[in-house]
């Protein structure tokens, strides 16, 4: 029966950190004026409570891990540090002269690349910049992601005492025949040593991202990873799926498609990874994140406050995402704008003085109704079916969610549907119901499989 349901809905599908998704954005042509309005007008709204979430990209890396389906610049030269925060800084600058108040900091999160491409002091100099024109919010959350490979106590003491409490390893797997195709050798005992070190600084919260469906991946392998994690059990895990886009990036052209699991042997490694983790009492949050029912993520989604954004999902709601650095993605509520995806045009936008955008997206009523409906299904596990969506989807009782209901992915009572545990492997294809671009384009292959 699964291996049926798997056939039938492994195909590709946003992962639905946004709605619309970024493909369905248009042109390259911003309309700077907008955005800056719709960013005004959710700044009022969300400084005076919630404050608001800053997303920087740090795009440096020592090294190209061949999965890798992130923006990265691959480089030894340490010289770039400098001259990107100068620029990071112009950004954050100009986004403070358009909302004209001091604004309240509640989430700061460093990805990339490799944030911890950068020094420990370069770090400190970047956040002291940042929130000198700042107040940072009672609750605030800060976190970065950090390859264990260049990840040293510096860093993490650096960041602590700047108000960093969360820290993600990209561990994605420990055995060695698999790390050595995806060009990424890092032992058991850094990793262990580099989380006992956090957990002693203070860090509250320790992530781990885990891939399946990487080349060479075995079953003994992903046994050999989920050993090691009952031995540290960080806090949370993503357990992604990995996504093979060679279009999109060349590193993945550098193993062969042979060497990769089969969509039944992908999802083996899936169910073997998820029934170690429960075993283990991590909570299944959805779209392959897991938690401990002590962390914050849990109790977040027990309460039905789980948020999801570009940033993936996290707890605590802000309305307003500024997004900085290359490639960014900044998100109002209403509208969305993408930064510059090269250092190049990035840097000259900022020396002429503008936001460095190559596009921008105004939500109308129609995609705030369903960017909605798809955070509920994603971050709820439920959905209100009332009259604004069937209004757009005038027979959605009648068709698309009839299968998904025999098939048990999902029940539907009152108007009120509700994801089951079995539907929970399938939450980009429920979700993807209600993604009216989608359906009306046919341009699905833009994205990764569902599983
Ligand atoms: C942008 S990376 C940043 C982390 C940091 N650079 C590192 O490598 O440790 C964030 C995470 O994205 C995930 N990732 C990257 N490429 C992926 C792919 N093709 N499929 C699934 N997950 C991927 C990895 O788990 C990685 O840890
Ligand atoms: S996985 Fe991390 S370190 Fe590796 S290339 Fe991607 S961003 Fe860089």
């Amino acid at each position: 029966m699964l291996e049926k349901l798997i056939k039938k809905y492994n195909i590709p599908v946003p992962r639905y950190t946004s709605y619309p998704t970024v493909p369905y954005w248009g042109e390259y042509n911003p309309d700077v004026e907008s955005w800056k309005n719709r960013l005004k007008d959710s700044f009022i709204k969300s400084n005076n409570s919630e404050g608001i979430s800053l997303y920087l990209h740090l795009p440096f890396c020592e090294s190209l891990c061949t999965y890798c389906a992130c923006n990265k610049i691959i480089t030894r030269n340490h010289h770039v540090e400098e001259r990107y925060i100068d620029y990071l800084i112009k950004e954050w600058l100009l986004y403070l002269e358009i909302i004209e108040e001091k604004p309240i900091i509640r989430q700061i999160h460093l990805g990339g690349g490799t944030p911890s491409f950068f020094s420990p002091k370069n770090l400190e100099i970047l956040i002291d910049r940042l929130l000198e024109y700042c107040e940072v919010h009672a609750e605030h959350e800060f976190s970065f992601e950090a390859h264990p490979g260049n990840t040293t106590r510096e860093h993490l003491e650096s960041l602590y005492k700047k108000g960093f409490t969360r820290v993600s390893f990209g561990v994605q797997d420990f055995d060695i025949e698999v790390q050595q195709i995806i060009n990424r050798i890092q032992t058991k005992e850094q990793v262990i040593e580099l989380t006992e070190i956090a957990r002693e600084i203070g860090y509250d919260s320790i992530n781990f991202d885990l891939i399946y469906g990487l080349p060479k991946q075995k079953l003994s392998s992903i046994e050999q990873t989920f050993d090691i994690i009952s031995e540290i059990k960080p806090d949370r895990i993503a357990y992604y799926s990995y996504a093979h886009v060679p279009w999109k990036t060349k590193g993945q052209r550098l193993f062969s498609e042979e060497d990769l699991p089969s969509n039944i042997f992908k999802r083996e490694l899936y169910e073997y990874g998820k029934k170690r983790l429960l075993e283990l009492s991590y909570s299944d949050i959805g779209m392959d994140h897991f938690s401990l029912k002590d962390d914050k993520l849990y109790e977040s989604q027990l309460n039905k406050k789980l948020h999801r954004n570009f940033m993936g999902y996290n707890s605590s709601n802000t309305i307003l995402l500024i997004g900085l650095g290359v490639s960014s993605i900044s998100d109002s509520l209403t509208a969305y704008a993408q930064n510059a995806k090269t250092t190049k045009e990035y840097y000259e936008s900022l020396d002429n003085g503008k936001l460095p955008l190559i596009r921008t997206y105004m939500l109308d009523e129609e995609d705030q109704v369903l960017r909605q409906a798809i955070k509920d299904i994603t971050c709820k596990r439920e959905l209100n079916l009332d009259e604004k969506i069937l209004h757009i989807f005038p027979d959605l009782l009648s068709t698309d969610l009839v299968d998904m209901e025999r098939e048990g992915l999902i029940k539907i009572e009152n108007k009120r549907l509700t994801i089951t545990d079995l539907g929970m492997v399938f939450l980009r294809n429920i979700a993807s119901i209600f993604d009216k671009k989608l359906r009306d384009s046919n341009t699905g292959d833009k994205f990764s499989k569902s599983i």
